[in-house]
């Protein structure tokens, strides 16, 4: 049985489990156990801690796996990334007190760094030939400066609201990151075509978010325009109405686009405008 390895808690694990669910791999949330079978989908999801997946999707424990690619770096884990997913945004980055003065990485020479990520600051400071004291800790990191613990911090930033309470400033980013899908490398044949059907609904999944579903009446005169303005995938659906001199268009439009669009329809006439969100394109 093909086995997903995911965060057990946070919002990484959150997002997950709605990406899951947008692919049709339905788990029973309400009664998440470290071990549950999807409903509609041939595969098992394994909740664990992050630190962990990569591990687990190496060793064949999971043969996939959802987990932050700072994680994937950090342990050096013999595991395939197969795709980014788009959320999880975050970058791993120093930081020191706030009143103190910044000149560069040469700054850190001979000061204490106080991490949960030491092999890829010390693979950082290596590439630099500066010699830095790690302090590895598994929590709580930002506290340590105060504490007198450390000199400095290197973590997770994501809103950066975690330094600023703290006192500290970014200094220098070493890592961006994001929620990566891995697999193990030696997949079996089978597997592997599990994984080719999860990868083909995750970027439907994908492109479909950015999209808006567009339909209209258009008078019949100024179909042309509305065509230009509106390049749909093929081309738009256009259908006649009852009422002599006006059509319906059915369209697809990016988000982003979307109203834009919407005030050069309107300029040439079209009434009645639904706008709908697209659950699923498939190219
Ligand atoms: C990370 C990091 C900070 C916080 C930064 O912790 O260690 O504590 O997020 O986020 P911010 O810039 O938005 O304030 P996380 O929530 O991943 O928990 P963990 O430390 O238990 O891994
Ligand atoms: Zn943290």
């Amino acid at each position: 049985m093909l086995r997903i390895a995911i965060q057990n808690k946070g919002r990484l694990g959150e997002e997950s489990v709605g990406l899951l669910s947008r692919v049709g791999i339905e788990i029973d949330t309400a009664k998440r156990k470290y071990l549950s079978k999807a409903i509609n989908f041939p595969i098992e999801i394994l909740n664990v801690r992050d630190d962990d997946i990569p591990g687990l999707v190496a060793e064949n424990s999971a043969q996939l796996g959802i987990v932050g690619l700072n994680e994937v770096e950090e342990k050096g884990a013999k595991v395939n990334i197969v795709r980014n997913l788009g959320f999880g945004a975050c970058r791993l980055s120093l930081a020191i007190p706030k009143r103190e003065e910044y000149t560069g990485p040469e700054y850190f020479r001979g000061k204490r760094i106080a991490t949960s990520y030491p092999r890829i600051l010390r693979r950082y400071f290596e590439g630099l030939g500066i010699d830095i004291i790690p302090v590895v800790i598994s929590g709580s990191v930002e506290i340590t400066p105060s504490a007198g613990m450390a000199d400095a911090i290197f973590d997770i930033v994501s809103s950066g609201g975690t330094l600023i309470s703290n006192g500290l400033k970014e200094v220098e980013t070493v890592m961006e990151s994001q929620a990566v899908l891995v697999a193990n490398p030696s997949l079996s044949e089978s597997d592997r075509e599990l994984l080719d059907e999860i990868e083909f609904r995750i970027e439907s999944d994908r492109i479909s978010r950015g999209m808006k579903y567009l339909l209209m009446n258009i008078p019949t005169e100024s179909l042309e325009k509305a065509i230009e303005i509106l390049p749909a995938m093929r081309s738009p659906t256009v259908l006649p109405l009852a009422t002599p001199g006006w059509h319906s268009l059915h369209s697809v439009v990016e988000s982003s686009q979307l109203w834009e669009k919407v005030r050069q329809l309107k300029a040439i006439g079209a009434e009645g405008i639904l706008v709908l969100s697209v659950d699923k394109i498939i190219l």
